[in-house]
This record gives structure tokens, C-alpha cells and sequence, in this order.
């Protein structure tokens, strides 16, 4: 079977990654993380010293940017993928909240996306992969033949992270969680680079109130579809 190229998009806080892996398992894809590059570039700046009270030194970043090389490699045990930075595993680091606070500004520099959006590029090239983030379908990957934005109301993501936090045991108030996604929300959306939007030609997934189950079968119907008429 012909293998094509399924870009997944959408909002913050509504299980696009925990779908694209799924996807790619049950498809025998390789699947990328595109937020994790941006989260490695951030981590980069942290431990290069490019950060301080006025920001990101982007001139010395923009003369080191060449020397970042972004990889991923599936866990032995797990099979999940992990991130590496210049051939070191930083897949915990770059989810560490130091990094969280930084990322949003550094994928928001025209050059950190230009690079970054050819490494993903090359990864895509002998096509059989499942990558998400907020531009694959759009910028990345405006030809990839399965294209899914994915939403959720701003209510839905707010309580399904609400839920996560408390969960772990931590304290958390709804109200402050709804306004931060919501903030979240209009960022992505209206930012000069790569706004988040979703590709004219990409399928529409609200999955407010669908079981994971149900959308896991939802995407692999979809795939099917799509693979019989390449
Ligand atoms: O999905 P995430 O939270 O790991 O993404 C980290 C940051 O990178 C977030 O600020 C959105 C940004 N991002 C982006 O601008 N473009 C992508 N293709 C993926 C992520």
C-alpha cells in the first residue's frame, strides 16, 4: 500500500498528541512530535545561556541555529518516541516548566521556524508518518494526502486539564485554568508567524464529547478512505 503523509492540528489541551501516536501504532507509522522541536530549541537557549530578564538573545541563537540537530527515536520498551538534542535524550527536559515558559516566544522567531520547518521536511520524505503540531498541514506539509484539525470546546479542554492536575494531586482552580486556554486560544491564533488555522482541505474533528475509542476508529476509518484512493 502507498504510504502518504497525515498531518494532525488543532488547539492546545485536546489530545492531538495522545491521537497522533495511537494513529501511527495502529497504522505502522513513525510518528513526530513538532512541539518537541520547538521545546528543544527553547531548551538550547536555556543551556547556552540565551535567555534573560530582556528575552532571547536571537542574534547568537541565530548564529548557532545551524549547529541544532532535532532527532527522534522510539523507546526500546515503551516504543514512545524520544526527543534528542544534538544526540542527547532530552525528552524530560523539554517538558520541565523552565521550558513550558519559553517556548511560545522562541516558536514565534522567523528563522527558528524556517530551520525547523526543513528538518520536518526531511523527516517527512519517505512519507509513512503521523506528525502534529499547530502548521504541519498548512506550512510543513500543505500536500500531505490525510490532514486533521482537531478542537474541543475552550470548557472541554479546560476540565480535561483541571481533571489531569488534580489527578496528580496538585491544587487547581477551573476558572483560572478556562481563562489560560482561552488566552492560549487567541495567541495561537493571531500571532504573525504560522497562525494556527485549520487547511482548507483538512478534516474537522471536534472530539468535545467522543470517547477515546471513538475517535481512535473515527481516524482509522478515515485512513482507510483516504489510502484506497491514492
Ligand atoms: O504542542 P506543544 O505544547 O508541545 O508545543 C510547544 C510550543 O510550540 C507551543 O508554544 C506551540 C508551538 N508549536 C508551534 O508553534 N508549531 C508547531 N508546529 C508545534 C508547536
Amino acid at each position: 500500500m502507498k504510504k502518504i503523509v497525515i498531518a494532525i492540528d488543532g488547539f492546545s489541551s485536546c489530545g492531538k498528541s495522545t491521537m497522533a501516536k495511537s494513529l501511527a501504532r495502529n497504522v505502522g507509522y513513525l510518528y513526530f512530535d513538532s512541539g518537541a522541536m520547538y521545546r528543544a530549541v527553547a531548551l538550547f537557549c536555556i543551556e547556552e545561556g540565551l535567555v534573560d530578564d530582556n528575552g532571547i538573545n536571537t542574534e547568537v541563537l541565530r548564529s548557532r541555529m545551524d549547529g541544532i540537530k532535532i532527532t527522534f527515536e522510539a523507546d526500546p520498551v515503551t516504543k514512545n518516541s524520544i526527543t534528542f538534542l544534538n544526540g542527547r535524550n532530552v525528552e524530560k527536559e523539554i517538558r520541565s516548566l523552565q521550558v513550558s515558559r519559553i517556548v511560545s516566544p522562541v516558536a514565534a522567531i522567523d528563522f527558528v521556524r524556517t530551520n525547523l520547518i526543513e528538518q520536518q521536511r526531511e523527516m517527512g520524505k519517505a512519507k509513512g508518518i503521523v506528525m502534529d503540531g499547530r502548521d504541519i498541514g498548512t506550512t510543513v506539509f500543505p500536500d500531505a494526502e490525510m490532514k486533521i484539525f482537531v478542537t474541543a470546546s475552550a470548557e472541554v479542554r479546560a476540565q480535561r486539564r483541571y481533571d489531569e492536575i488534580i489527578a496528580r494531586g496538585d491544587e487547581a482552580d477551573y476558572n483560572e485554568i478556562l481563562e489560560n486556554v482561552q488566552q492560549r486560544d487567541h495567541i495561537d491564533q493571531t500571532r504573525e508567524v504560522s497562525p494556527l488555522r485549520k487547511a482548507d482541505d483538512a478534516l474537522l474533528l471536534d472530539n468535545s464529547n467522543m470517547t477515546r475509542e471513538e475517535q481512535e476508529q473515527w481516524l482509522i476509518e478515515q485512513f482507510n478512505k483516504i489510502t484506497k484512493e491514492c
